[in-house]
């Protein structure tokens, strides 16, 4: 069976408002599910509807491609953990990056060879070459800091941005001489440059902004995607390129408000605020010495209050607490006690993260609120239980203008009458910074481990007969 070219553009079509209702869906918890369902179905669509329009010359490789890609892809998926997803994502984006850049040269030669290149089809393969291999390096980069493969502080030097627009000017100026003259050389070092962009752009980025770079990243791939669907002449792909592209820049564009942090920092490589770590008011408080405390102690506070609000963090996804944290807020409700859940933004390590979490354990969405709602609510909190979170509840982000997140919007979690935060160690957070708010005097840290401590929260109270 082959696809008339009016049928395969009416599934085309189909397949594209399929793909923005998944996108409308994906925009709140309750919907997200049937979105992704509406996005399986789109995708199926155009896939079938691709393999059936008549110009496929051989499906041989083809299929051998989707079943070994769809057998690691599977596996990779049902074996990743929540918390490394993010570096999957980066992976990901790294292949949609090298193949726009495969698929350009692949046409680049064919053309040649077929003696039908032309200036506007070779601006467009320059386009995709460019914006893939930034994508690709950029994203192996992202994917290496996020893996701890390689170190996640910013690799910064001085000279850093003129260099990177030089490089920027550079690689564009082989690309306009490729457009016109069709010169092979042009291309290499096009590709080259724009290759050695992506690295130059990521490298002086810090472990605290890396959610931004992710999301631009995803950016990116949506405008190689883009630049692909011109090269073969394919509108679903150009279609769905641009849905990637606009809602990854929008997405960036929002985690860098809620970050407080320049889209134009982030587009041209580092941020604004560069770390002085000898004057970093961390080692002073440093000196004061913090306080523990024992699960009797938070249960004594927790049982009188009032509010209780919960501020879930990496930890809590690591430890796998958040069903621990469901019984717990049972618990507390069963006693009178009001209970919200405060989300930061990048809280964990994807946006969404805690929220995907806290609905796995059936938390109501009423009771979990965004950064800018539950803040006001911290001072009249009797009790803020930090669970596993750590740099989105430090003070120094506003206070200390030598630290790394200085300017970072925060949960302020300090100002509730009394905070436990239960962690591990002292081991700072993602950011690799010293949070000011454990030396608060109405601070106390709970060691351990995020799952056990909540358990043993639970069990304290089914225990303390109220
Ligand atoms: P972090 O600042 O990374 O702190 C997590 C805390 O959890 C650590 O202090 C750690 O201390 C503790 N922890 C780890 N495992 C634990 C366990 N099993 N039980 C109890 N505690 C445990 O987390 P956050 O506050 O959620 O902030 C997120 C950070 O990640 C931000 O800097 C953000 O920019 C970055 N980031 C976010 C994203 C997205 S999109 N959300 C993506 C990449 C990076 P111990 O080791 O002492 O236990």
């Amino acid at each position: 069976m082959e696809l008339s070219a009016n049928a395969q553009a009416l599934a085309y079509l189909v397949s594209a408002i399929l793909f923005i209702l998944a996108l409308k869906g994906l925009t709140h918890p309750a919907t997200a599910r049937r979105g992704n369902h509406y996005g399986m179905a789109g995708m199926l669509i155009a896939i079938a509807a691709t393999l059936l329009g008549g110009e496929v010359q051989s499906y041989g490789f083809i299929v051998a491609g989707i079943a070994i890609g769809g057998l690691i892809g599977a596996l990779l998926a049902a074996r990743v953990r929540m918390t490394a997803m993010p570096q999957l994502v980066a992976a990901l984006h790294s292949f949609v990056g090298l193949a726009a850049v495969l698929v350009a040269i692949g046409t680049f030669l064919n053309r040649r060879d077929a003696g039908t290149l032309n200036p506007v089809l070779m601006g467009e393969l320059s386009a995709g070459i460019i914006i893939g291999a930034i994508t690709f390096t950029g994203s192996v980069i992202a994917f290496g800091k996020l893996q701890g493969l390689i170190s996640g502080a910013p690799v910064r030097f001085r000279g850093q941005h003129p260099l990177n627009a030089l490089i920027a000017l550079s690689t564009v100026a082989l690309g306009v001489h490729f457009a016109l003259t069709g010169s092979a050389l042009s291309l290499g070092l096009m590709s080259t440059l724009a290759l050695l962009l992506g690295v130059t752009l990521i490298i002086p980025i810090g472990g605290a902004d890396m959610p931004v770079i992710i999301s631009m990243l995803n950016s990116y791939s949506g405008w190689a995607a883009a630049a692909t669907g011109f090269t073969l002449h394919n509108n679903l792909l150009i279609i769905v390129g641009a849905l990637v592209g606009f809602s990854g820049a929008i997405l960036s564009m929002i985690m860098c408000r809620a970050m407080n942090r320049s889209i134009f920092n982030v587009v041209f490589g580092g941020f604004g605020s560069e770390a002085s770590p000898e004057a970093s008011a961390m080692s002073a408080a440093a000196e004061k010495g913090v306080k523990a405390a024992s699960v009797e102690d938070v249960v004594f506070w927790m049982e009188d209050a009032d509010k209780v609000i919960i501020v879930p963090g990496y930890g809590m996804a690591v430890a796998q607490a958040q069903h621990a944290l469901k019984e717990l807020m049972d618990l507390l409700e069963e006693r009178g006690v009001k209970v919200l859940f405060a989300i930061h933004p990048v809280a964990g390590r994807m946006p969404g993260h805690m929220n995907v979490l806290l609905a796995e354990a059936d938390i109501p969405y009423d009771h979990v609120l965004e950064m800018d709602e539950v803040n006001p609510e911290f001072p009249t909190a009797d009790v803020a239980l930090v669970v596993g979170a750590n740099d989105v509840t430090n003070p120094a982000a506003r206070s200390d203008p030598s630290s790394p997140i200085y300017g970072m919007p925060i949960l302020e979690v300090g100002k509730a009458r009394q905070v436990y935060v239960i962690k591990r160690s002292m081991r700072p957070g993602y950011a690799g910074v010293e949070n000011l708010l454990y030396y608060q005097d109405n601070c106390s840290l709970v060691f351990g481990d995020a799952k056990e401590v909540c358990e043993g929260l639970v069990n304290a109270l089914k225990g303390s007969g109220h």
